[in-house]
């Protein structure tokens, strides 16, 4: 496995490092631009007024020089850290030849369309093909897309918690009102059912004695007459919802949903974009619900890292059922992308480096540092996930469970980011602070990170709890 030290060479050096107050003068500047000349509807809002100016591993510089551990991790997309020196060699080598091709054929692409087939789980390994995107959005519409012609029906099914994307087939199964009030009408027959997130059970059970109500209530809609949904394409799930909660479902969600596609003949597919690709200490997230396989993965992010590329993994049987030339694009499969997110493979890969199973290992041994506190802290409601995707839920109460003041997980996050430690909440409620830093993350860094945040909480626990 690869050592602390080989780690601590991939990030800057003594961070976290703040000096004065944030933002300083030259990430001001650089802000108060952006915000007069581009729209507000970008990642982030106004709240945390951070400004991106260099970025190595786990770390990231802001303008004035303040040095600070990312645990935003690109909310999924750097996997396998910013700026990884072999990624970088790679672009120097691949730019001067060749980048982009106009959705056509080169041999990074082709080389990469292959690779994924080796790397998918169960059912599509070695059995599938690809279709490329530029984002993950585009590769939601895409699959459910291609899922309405493959079936030639029309029914959509998502879930409650859901984020899929901004546009399209993608927002329509987004539930958040921040991403979709102003923005109706959406794209008909969508239909949103309840997801294994057992803190927040949608009829208040407990498991195990809740008998998997949420997944057979998705078996019962989609295997019942006069339920309302007569002939369902796709059921489309995240394997651990993102920016719902960092909820993992419990081991029998998936085998019971995955089942009820088949009976009905819907096309079971997989949104891994944010949990996917060794985050969670497997290559894709829904390798932990073993058994179960899907009919298409959808990827992004971590897969190239740096340059955006995404995509649906198809099974191969329905290759023959999509239109020849029906979905024509100008930038998806850049050769440039593709070379990326082949060395991006390599190293999640490497036997010698056993990133997947670091994260694994040193993910219990932060969960606990979260769960350490939780035994005293009046706030922290749940601690849960895998691998390097894991979150902290702060309640006011843990008895009824109320969620803390959004205005108050805002507080905690610029606190973190004075203290040089970037963080991105999540959750229905928006008070789910995740943890999802670059697997190559050196642990001393990890900690730092944890304990600044647990810290903080201790220090502010009174005040959350208003
Ligand atoms: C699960 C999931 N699906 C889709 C998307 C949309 O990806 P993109 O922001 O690249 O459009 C995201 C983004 O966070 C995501 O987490």
């Amino acid at each position: 496995m690869i050592s602390e030290a080989e780690l601590k060479k991939l990030s800057f050096k003594g961070a976290p490092k703040v000096s004065g107050a944030l933002p300083g003068p030259k990430t001001k500047e650089i802000w108060d631009q952006s915000w007069k000349y581009e729209s507000p509807t970008r990642v982030g809002g106004t709240y945390l007024q951070f400004v991106w100016n260099e970025a190595l591993g786990a770390t990231v510089s802001d303008p004035d020089g303040n040095i600070f551990i990312d645990m935003t991790g690109g909310l999924g997309v750097n996997n396998c850290g910013h700026n990884h020196p072999k990624v970088v060699e790679t672009v120097i080598k691949q730019a001067p030849k060749l980048m982009h091709t106009l959705d056509m054929v080169n041999p990074p692409r082709a080389a990469l369309a292959k690779r994924l087939s080796e790397i998918m789980p169960p059912g599509l390994k070695d059995n599938s093909f690809t279709v490329f995107d530029t984002s993950g959005s585009g590769a939601v519409d895409t699959a459910v897309k291609y899922a309405k012609m493959i079936t030639r029906r029309t029914e959509i099914i998502g879930f409650q918690g859901a984020y899929h994307g901004v546009y399209g087939h993608s927002l329509g199964l987004t539930v958040s009102p921040h991403y979709r009030v102003g923005y109706e009408p959406f794209v008909p027959n969508i239909h949103h059912l309840p997801y294994g997130y057992c803190y927040r059970c949608f009829i208040g059970a407990k498991y195990p004695d809740c008998g998997m109500a949420c997944a057979r209530y998705v078996d019962y809609v989609l295997n019942t007459p006069y339920t309302g949904i007569t002939q369902p394409a796709c059921v489309i799930v995240e394997p651990i919802q993102g920016e719902g909660g960092y909820c993992p479902p419990p081991a029998e969600f998936f085998p019971i949903v995955a089942e009820a596609c088949k009976k009905a003949g819907a096309l079971f597919i997989v949104d891994e974009i944010q949990a996917g690709f060794g985050r969670t200490g497997k290559m894709w997230a829904i390798e932990h619900w073993g058994g179960v396989e899907p009919d298409m993965i959808v990827w992004g992010k971590g897969v190239s890292e740096e340059i955006p590329l995404t995509g649906v993994t198809i099974k191969a049987e329905y290759q023959s059922k999509l239109e020849v030339g029906s979905q024509p694009a100008t930038f998806p499969g850049n050769a440039l992308a593709c070379s990326i997110a082949l060395k991006n493979i390599e190293i999640m890969t490497d036997q010698n480096d056993e990133l997947m199973k670091r994260a694994e290992i040193v993910g219990e041994e932060i969960m606990d540092i979260f769960r350490k506190a939780q035994e005293t802290s009046p706030v922290i409601g749940e601690v849960r996930g895998k691998g390097f995707m894991m979150c902290v839920e702060l309640v006011k109460n843990k008895g009824t469970r109320e969620p803390i003041n959004p205005e108050k997980s805002f507080g905690l996050m610029i606190s973190l980011m004075n203290k040089g430690v970037l963080n991105f909440v999540c959750g229905r409620y928006g008070n789910v602070f995740r943890f999802m830093p670059p697997l190559t993350t050196p642990k001393e860094y990890f900690e730092t990170a944890a304990n600044t945040f647990v810290n903080l909480v201790k220090e502010q626990e009174k005040d959350l709890m208003v």
